[in-house]
């Protein structure tokens, strides 16, 4: 798969378990279980990008629209951070999770409208290919280790790109 469709993919994922979350209703244990879940896949997700897929395209027109994605990453980690110190019971929980969500919908949409067509534009199939089968083997021994638990030593400051 190249870098590009598995990102994709993993977004599609993401909105699903948000979507599941909003079905949860008030079942504390299954809003407890999604959150985690959606902490680890995300977590994975961004390192992925920050390691391997951001500093492979750090060129031209679209180094500034990284600089933007890293930023917003930073958001999300730090609202990703204050969740996993929560409880489903806590009057702000469903609230947080929500910001989470927008903070993620307008990151996918900015990266699937602008960010990969100035990428795919940048490389080839074959080279998007070789980076993609990087950042699934990473993603895949990554989420093995509850990455949701490196996002709280990341809210300094955004990920560098070089
Ligand atoms: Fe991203």
């Amino acid at each position: 798969m190249d870098a590009i469709e598995l990102l994709k993919q993993q977004h599609r994922e993401v909105e699903e378990l948000f979507e599941k979350f909003e079905r949860a209703g008030d079942d504390d244990a299954k809003m407890m279980e999604l959150v985690t879940l959606l902490a680890d896949n995300l977590a994975a997700h961004a390192t992925i990008e920050e390691k391997i897929f951001y500093p492979s395209v750090y060129v031209g027109p679209v180094a500034e629209k990284l600089t933007h994605a890293v930023e917003e990453h930073l958001s999300a980690k730090r609202v990703i951070a204050d969740l996993l110190e929560m409880d489903a019971t806590d009057a702000q929980f469903k609230a947080k999770v929500m910001v989470l969500q927008e903070l993620i919908e307008h990151h996918v949409k900015e990266e699937e409208k602008d960010l990969f067509v100035g990428v795919k534009k940048l490389m080839t199939k074959e080279e998007l290919v070789v980076i993609g089968e990087q950042m699934e083997a990473m993603f895949s021994e990554l989420i093995q280790t509850q990455p949701r638990l490196q996002v709280p030593n990341e809210t300094d400051e955004a990920a560098p790109l070089t």
